[in-house]
């Protein structure tokens, strides 16, 4: 396994395999690598014959008040799973040379990045599309791997690529959770003991949401109504959104008709937990 820290060196090793002739996978990661991120890992070897994944704390999708500073780093714990689970290339960008003092090119998916978490955090998705535009060109891979677990961030991205003519294919790939239903994040390891119980909370009431649109419920208000109580139920929860939207606009429904996403964030003690599950009618 070859780690890469410099972009150029990115650059002139994805010539090489360019003229052999192989397919690149891509899987952009943040780090702190647990079983959802492997889960894209074993995806994209299973689809390509390269798989570089990248690891890169992105400073620009943070807010001013979030976490960038403490968000949790563990580098050796993370080469060591890449290793263990045979990707061919970590690419690990530094900081600076991602963001040079003079930086002023953003890209913005309109619409799509102010609904859902783009209210409470507004500069977020422009962060995400930005930097993976420049992972994009920097690694040029056939396909890139994506988690069904930031549903929001999936589909911004598959549209950025579309808007933007990006030749690259983007796979979703379904939520990998604890045994009891808990979505995997990196960010679970800030939840203190009692609040990992509430956290199960959010994948509780989204269970519910399900059961009760197979019996036949239609109305996102009533089944909100649900879902809130069960959320609420635990102590250290406070609801950012339940929202019931279209899978493709992210547009709220008044009514469950063919797909909907609904999707969740809540605030468990100081930790912000996000889940989500796709009904059909
Ligand atoms: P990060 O939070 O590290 O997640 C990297 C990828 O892993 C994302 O596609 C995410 O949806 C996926 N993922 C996380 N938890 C998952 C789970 N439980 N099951 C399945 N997939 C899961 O998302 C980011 O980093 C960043 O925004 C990034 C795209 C790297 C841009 O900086």
């Amino acid at each position: 396994m070859k780690v890469i820290r410099s972009i150029f060196q990115m650059q002139e090793e994805r010539i090489e395999i360019k003229k052999k002739n192989l397919s690149i996978g891509f899987v952009p990661t943040m780090g702190y690598l647990h079983e959802g991120h492997l889960s894209l890992i074993k995806k994209s070897k299973e689809e390509n014959d390269i798989t570089i994944v990248s690891i890169f704390v992105n400073p620009t999708q943070f807010g001013p008040s979030e976490d960038f500073n403490k968000y949790p780093r563990d580098e050796k714990r993370d080469l060591q799973k890449c290793e263990e689970n045979s990707c061919d290339i970590v690419f690990l960008p530094k900081k600076n040379e991602m963001y040079p003092q003079y930086f002023f090119t953003f890209v913005e998916v309109e619409k799509l990045g102010e609904k859902l978490c783009g209210k409470s955090r507004p500069t977020h998705f422009r962060g995400v599309t930005t930097v993976l535009t420049k992972l994009f060109h920097i690694i040029r891979p056939d396909r890139a791997y994506f988690g069904q677990k930031d549903a929001q961030q999936l589909l911004i991205v598959k549209k950025m690529v579309e808007d933007l003519n990006m030749e690259i294919e983007i796979i979703g790939c379904p939520i990998i959770r604890e045994e009891d239903g808990l979505a995997i994040s990196s960010r679970n390891v800030y939840l203190k003991e009692n609040e990992r119980k509430d956290a199960i909370l959010l994948y509780q009431s989204l269970k519910q949401a399900e059961e009760l649109i197979k019996k036949g419920e239609k109305d996102p208000l009533r089944i909100k109504e649900e879902m809130k109580k069960i959320i609420l139920s635990g102590k250290n929860n406070q609801i950012d959104y339940i929202e019931f939207v279209d899978t493709k606009t992210l547009d709220p429904v008044s009514k469950i008709k063919g797909e909907t996403l609904i999707a969740i964030a809540v605030k468990t003690g100081t930790t912000r937990l996000i889940d989500n599950i796709i009904v059909k009618e």
